[in-house]
């Protein structure tokens, strides 16, 4: 009972959302498949649109070994010849009839009873040729080149489930052998899916000791993806297409366990989930700044000089007075930046060269990177700040500062005042 109350909050904010759903064809012939297609109907009467991406692998593998075809996989890429094809198409075909068969279920005593779900596939997703590569041509073995986002978004506004099996057509008609999980990855990047599920045969994604990693923000998980890539390839591409995702949109990929009762519920439903979450934002640390931030900041405020929204300090000015300042980074880059002149004996602190990389403004940075500074004035027992400046009052006295008087400041700066420049002055009590 509890549990299900903890639930309400995910099942207010999963409705209307999309979320495509990826498997391989290893998950048809697990003992979870009932329960995961029950869980599905579950999720689609909850008012979730849903895209499933299925592979075929294995079924693909018996057809071929039945047919005494041989298949060779050449750089991790399976070269798809006209006989694999049609082992590619009768497998692809069966386990969509599968998938399908068992979605139209509507027994009574299950589940399912009096669920009435439509399925639908098609030809929503345009292939190109993998080609000739180092002299070796892959003939049948293709990669995504566009999906048909309109079309989809049609189908799932009309509540129909949309199903993507792992081949894709090309304009003049030739059909290719795709990898499930690129064209997963690139449906829920071009429709702008909310997740990217990917059911796998482990946990998730484990760290460097073998333990399951939770959450991976962006950078977490490239820098995951670079230690893994040559220890375990297949869960590596998994992790790749979950980045890529996230780097396109989709606002959160998870990674869990297909052999787990209820694990797709579990991921979704409850606080902790049992998988790994990667989310597209980035780790950004504020920190002092050091002497070896000298040259980012000088790249980040020297367009500013030159348009004389900051006064010019040289690099000599800025190495000596380095300690003032504080940087905020995000991938080893410092996108804003803050100094704090302290006046001890008048308990006043001026604030200075505050700039918010452009790519990066609009997003609270610069106001998070003022309250900093006002904690960092704070500790050194400051009772006001104030700032001169000549373009950003407004944001100032937006944030609490009132116009002050050149009087009003501490001597020493007072004589520091460069009259060309006119700057108004900004003070806050703290
Ligand atoms: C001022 C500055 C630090 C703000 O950074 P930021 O990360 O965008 O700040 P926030 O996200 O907290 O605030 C953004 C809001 O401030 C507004 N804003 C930005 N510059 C402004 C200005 N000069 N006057 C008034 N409002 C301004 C934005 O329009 C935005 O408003 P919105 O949310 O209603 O769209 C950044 O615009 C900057 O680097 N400016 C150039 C350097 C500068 O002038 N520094 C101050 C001199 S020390």
């Amino acid at each position: 009972m509890q549990w299900f109350r903890c639930a309400t909050p995910y099942i207010n904010t999963f409705r209307n959302r999309t979320f495509v759903i990826t498997f391989g064809g290893e998950m048809l012939t697990d003992d979870q498949f009932p329960h995961l297609v029950e869980d599905l109907v579950l999720l689609n009467s909850l008012g979730v649109r849903l895209v499933l991406v299925y592979g075929a692998r294995p079924q693909i593998d018996r057809l071929l070994q039945q047919r005494q075809i041989t298949a060779e996989v050449i750089n991790g890429i399976r070269l798809t010849t006209d006989q694999a094809l049609n082992c590619v198409k009768d497998a692809s075909a069966s386990v969509r009839v599968e998938i399908e068969s068992r979605l139209s279920m509507g027994m009574f005593n299950t589940p399912m009873a009096g669920s009435h779900i439509t399925v639908t596939s098609g030809n929503f997703v345009t292939a190109k040729p993998v080609g000739v590569r180092d002299g070796i041509d892959y003939q049948h073995t293709g990669e995504v080149r566009k999906v048909d986002a309109k079309a989809i978004r049609n189908l799932l506004d009309h509540g129909s489930i949309v199903l993507l099996s792992p081949l894709g057509y090309s304009p003049t008609g030739e059909i290719f052998n795709l990898s499930a999980e690129d064209v997963a990855t690139f449906t829920a990047a071009t429709i702008g899916a909310d997740k990217l599920i990917t059911l796998i045969d482990g946990d998730g994604i484990p760290d460097a000791k073998g333990a399951l990693i939770r959450e991976l923000k962006l950078d977490e998980a490239e820098s995951r993806l670079r230690e893994m890539s040559t220890v375990n390839e297949d869960l590596a591409k998994t992790l790749l297409s979950a980045i890529y995702a996230c780097n396109h949109g989709v606002q959160r990929s998870h990674i869990i366990n297909r052999h787990r009762d209820g694990g797709l519920l579990l991921e979704l439903f409850t606080r902790d989930g049992i998988g790994t979450l990667i989310s597209p934002e980035r780790y950004e640390v504020t920190r002092k700044a050091t002497i070896e931030d000298v040259v980012g900041i000088l790249d980040l405020i020297r367009p500013l000089e030159e348009e004389g929204v900051l006064v010019r300090r040289s690099r000599e000015i800025l190495e000596t007075e380095i300690d003032h300042f504080t940087v905020t980074i995000r991938d080893q880059t410092i996108i804003a930046c803050a100094a704090l002149y302290p006046f001890s004996k008048e308990q006043f602190a001026e604030i200075a060269c505050l700039v918010v990389h452009h790519d990066y403004q609009k997003a609270g940075r610069g106001n998070q990177l003022l309250q900093h500074m006002e904690q960092e004035a704070k500790k050194l027992k400051t009772k006001e700040i104030f700032v001169l400046t000549t373009h950003t009052g407004q944001w100032f006295q937006e944030r609490g500062f009132k116009g002050g008087t050149l009087k009003g400041l501490p001597l020493d700066r007072q004589q520091l005042y460069n009259y060309q420049r006119r700057s108004r002055v900004f003070i806050k009590k703290i």
